[in-house]
């Protein structure tokens, strides 16, 4: 039985050994709202404790269109300063955890992967993106910033110069075009996505599970040991948005489908 109302999550499927974790609020396009976020924590630390008796793990988006669009924006446009740092802490320490799991994990990115969702793929050891999938931190068009990690591991994955264009022009990449930068390892057709990151799963269920493990933590090493500051700072840089006008705008205007007027206050 499912015990989780906002994620599935499937033992030994696709295939022995992997586990699959499906973000399921399809009508919201998967947006990660605070319920996700600890249900989330508390199934990493599930995953955690029978890491032994398996070799991957699956993350994608339930329905057609999206892997998970990002923050719920409903949600987050009534948070108090204080509210938001509780919410946003929480979602930058649950991609914290799952970056830290001592199993491979697979990103299956089938549409929209953008804000907290493409964080989410970023903390992610592998990307696979259908040609359909569209990512990108477009938080500045609704007066926050990217604030699970994003504008750590985007800039460790691609420099700062594309991290700095890419996030204050809020650009949306094609899969195809994050392919091109690295960001995406693999694209295939919409149809072909299953086939795909099965081939990848019993690839990685064939290899030394220790080895794999001693591999991901030495490649991670010297990010973590100096990203604990740029982290703090990110999660202080978005509450301080919290006390802006500009970010209730923002949020307003993507809940009433209107373009945000912005005044620098
Ligand atoms: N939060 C809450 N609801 C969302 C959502 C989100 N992030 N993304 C989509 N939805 C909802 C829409 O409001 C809409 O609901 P209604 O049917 O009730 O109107 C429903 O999902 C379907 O969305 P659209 O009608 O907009 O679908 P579309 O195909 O026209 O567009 C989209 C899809 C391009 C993904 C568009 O929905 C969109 O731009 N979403 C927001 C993406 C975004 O800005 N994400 C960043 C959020 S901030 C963040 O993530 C902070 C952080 O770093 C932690």
């Amino acid at each position: 039985m499912n015990k989780y109302e906002t994620i599935k999550v499937h033992y030994d499927n696709p295939m022995e050994k992997a586990i699959t974790i499906v973000f399921s609020r399809e009508k919201q396009l998967n947006a990660m709202n605070s319920l996700m976020v600890k249900e989330l924590s508390t199934l990493i630390d599930e995953i955690d404790s029978v890491k032994e008796k398996y070799r991957v793990l699956i993350l994608t988006g339930g329905g057609e269109k999206s892997f998970v669009a990002g923050a719920d924006i409903s949600e987050m446009s009534n948070m108090s300063p204080n509210e938001a740092k509780l919410f946003l802490s929480s979602a930058q320490n649950a991609l914290l955890k799952l970056e830290k799991l001592d199993l491979p994990v697979i990103a299956k990115i089938n549409g929209f992967a953008l804000g907290g969702g493409f964080e989410l793929a970023l903390a992610c050891d592998i990307r696979i993106a259908s040609q359909n999938a569209l990512l990108g931190l477009p938080e500045v068009t609704l007066g926050i910033i990217p604030s699970a990690g994003g504008t750590q591991r985007l800039t460790k994955l691609v420099g700062e110069s594309i991290a700095k264009y890419w996030i204050l022009t809020a650009k949306r990449l094609k899969a195809k075009e994050a392919y091109n930068f690295g960001v995406v390892h693999e694209v295939c057709e919409p149809q072909d996505l299953d086939e795909y990151t099965n081939k990848l799963i019993e690839k990685i269920i064939g290899l030394a599970p220790i080895a794999l493990v001693k591999a991901k933590k030495s490649i991670q090493s010297t990010f973590w040991k100096n990203t604990i500051l740029g982290y703090e700072d990110e999660l202080n840089n978005a509450v301080d948005c919290f006390e802006s006008d500009d970010l209730r705008e923002g949020m307003k205007a993507f809940l009433e489908k209107r373009r945000a007027n912005f005044e620098n206050k």
